[in-house]
């Protein structure tokens, strides 16, 4: 086992943005976990953190029955940072005062710092002032420090907007570093765990590599194990993690759903079967997807109906092939934090992502997830380390439940057939124009919705396509791509002459949050 002495422990206490905190932390190559914030005394000691940071949260310390720090954490003797509630649970909890603010900020604030302390020294803002551009979203307030305390930080409406204690090294910020609308919040987490937690930048793609293997080989011993292969990053990065830990021991099965983009099959399964080796049972269950999925129109019933018939063709598989006892997985951290899946189930959840939520107890295999605790680019690192090819590794993701849930409404073989083409012209012409690697995302979605036009002479009474394209280091924020109109224009172009049957194109220029990346 390779995971690093050097670690920072996060307890969460229910905010969305509590893996954001961790995404920070792996970028700077130290490796942290996420926990509840009730996580019992004895594992936190075994844990044998090097620092720990508490989340914010949705609740309000001014109540007796809301969350509270295990006692530990301000005994162990390690650099403590309390972040909005965690600020808040720790100035209540060794001897301060927090008080509901009259007037709730939530938003942008410009923060003065007062004693940089070793957490904010040498932070400025760009004219070199001692100036913070902060994200708040915050009901209470800290009204009075615990004893031994100082402030470091105001801002016009949050007298106490940081507290610290440098001789015991705790320190605690009313506002998200972890956020990127927080400046200079990347440093600030940056100093926390290089200068006060002492963290070295251990948990690199190599080191990651190597304990993944030793865990799968732990798990799965001489067991077989079967994949589930969609054709995108993560379940392609897996067969070749998979394939380097356990060899002839994995099978993959790859289902055509008929819900892929054209390209999406070819180009993983060839690297994997061709340059790597690895054998493949192709089956094609589109007409059994497209069934499966008549007439229904609700979202989350799509990706219901998906995952269940996923599962049952893997069970008919695996009837085939007794001896194994695994069903691997390609899930990712996102797609567990966005279900509310996380280890800690103290955030809400957004939307169901199929391949999470574990297996029904019909299927008798285990179910074995290897990336599940990996971010999205530390997945890309591994999936280079193994020595897949770069355009592979960093194409655009693809979700799980296709092109069902870029088709609004009823998914029909016409809809379906619509939207490839149209997304055919569109990732054409993002590489064509070199704007494909600048962004991270690109896709087109059906819309079920009737508008009028002109082709040559006749009325058009057609359905529409929508662009989505955007920026983002995690996906769980995103920023639309601000793609030139020359390009929008011939894209729009090409798909109202090239694919019969669409009226008009649109453009999507909504962020994420408050619009998801996928419009379902
Ligand atoms: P959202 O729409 O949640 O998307 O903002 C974030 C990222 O996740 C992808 N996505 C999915 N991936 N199964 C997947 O494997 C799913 O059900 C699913 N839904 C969204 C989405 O394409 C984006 O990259």
């Amino acid at each position: 086992m390779t995971i690093p002495q050097e670690r920072i422990l996060i307890l969460d206490f229910g905010s969305q943005y509590t893996p954001l905190i961790a995404r920070r932390i792996r970028e700077q190559h130290v490796y942290c976990e996420i926990h509840p914030y009730d996580m019992p005394e004895s594992q936190i000691k075994a844990f044998a953190p090097k620092g720990i940071i508490l989340s914010g949260g949705p609740e309000t310390v001014t109540l007796e029955s809301t969350p509270r720090a295990p006692k530990i954490v301000f005994e162990l003797g390690c650099p403590v940072l309390g972040i909005c509630y965690g600020m808040q649970t720790m100035a209540e909890q060794l001897g301060g005062k927090v008080v509901a603010c009259s007037n709730r900020e939530f938003g942008y604030a410009h923060a003065q710092i007062t004693e940089p302390t070793e957490l904010l020294k040498e932070i400025t803002d760009k004219k070199g002032n001692p100036y913070l551009d902060v994200w708040m979203s915050h009901g209470d307030h800290v009204e009075q420090v615990p004893p031994e305390f100082i402030i470091i930080l105001n801002t016009p409406n949050t007298p106490i907007a940081g507290m610290a204690d440098p001789k015991r090294n705790f320190y605690a910020l009313q506002f998200h570093p972890e956020v990127t609308h927080t400046q200079q919040g990347k440093e600030i987490l940056e100093r926390f765990v290089d200068k006060i937690c002492d963290c070295r930048p251990s948990w690199t793609a190599h080191n990651i590599l190597e304990h993944e293997i030793a865990e799968i080989k732990q798990k799965v011993g001489e067991e077989k194990v079967l994949l589930a292969l969609s054709g995108g990053v993560d379940s392609t990065v897996l067969a070749a993690l998979l394939h380097k830990a356990i060899g002839k021991q994995l099978l993959c099965v790859f289902v055509n759903t008929g819900l892929l983009r054209t390209t999406d099959k070819d180009s993983a399964i060839q690297a994997l079967a061709d340059d790597m080796n690895i054998s493949v049972v192709k089956i094609d269950a589109s007409d059994r997807f497209l069934k499966a999925l008549g007439g229904i129109t609700d979202p989350e019933e799509k990706r219901k109906a998906i995952g269940n018939l996923f599962v049952e063709i893997f069970e008919a598989e695996s009837t085939k092939h007794p001896d194994i006892a695994w069903l691997a997985q390609g899930t990712i951290y996102s797609d567990v934090i966005e279900s509310a899946g996380t280890t800690t189930q103290k955030a809400h959840a957004i939307k169901s992502h199929h391949n999470v939520g574990g297996l029904p107890d019909t299927l008798k295999l285990k179910l074995l997830e290897p990336l599940r605790e990996l971010f999205k680019d530390e997945v890309c690192q591994l999936g280079l380390e193994l020595g897949l090819p770069p355009e592979l590794v960093y194409k655009h993701p693809f979700p799980g439940p296709g092109l069902a849930i870029r088709v609004l409404g009823e998914v029909t073989p016409k809809n379906i057939d619509l939207v490839r083409k149209a997304d055919v012209i569109l990732q054409e012409e993002l590489r064509k124009h070199n704007h494909y690697d600048k962004i991270s995302q690109a896709f087109c979605v059906f819309l079920p919705v009737k508008s009028v036009g002109v082709i040559g002479d006749a009325r058009q009474y057609a359905p529409i396509i929508a662009i989505r394209a955007i920026e983002t280091i995690d996906f769980m924020t995103a920023r639309w791509a601000h793609l030139p109109y020359a390009l929008l224009e011939t894209i729009s172009n090409r798909i109202i002459n090239e694919v019969a049957g669409i009226s008009r194109v649109v453009y999507d220029v909504s962020g994420k949050p408050p619009a998801t990346i996928e419009w379902e």
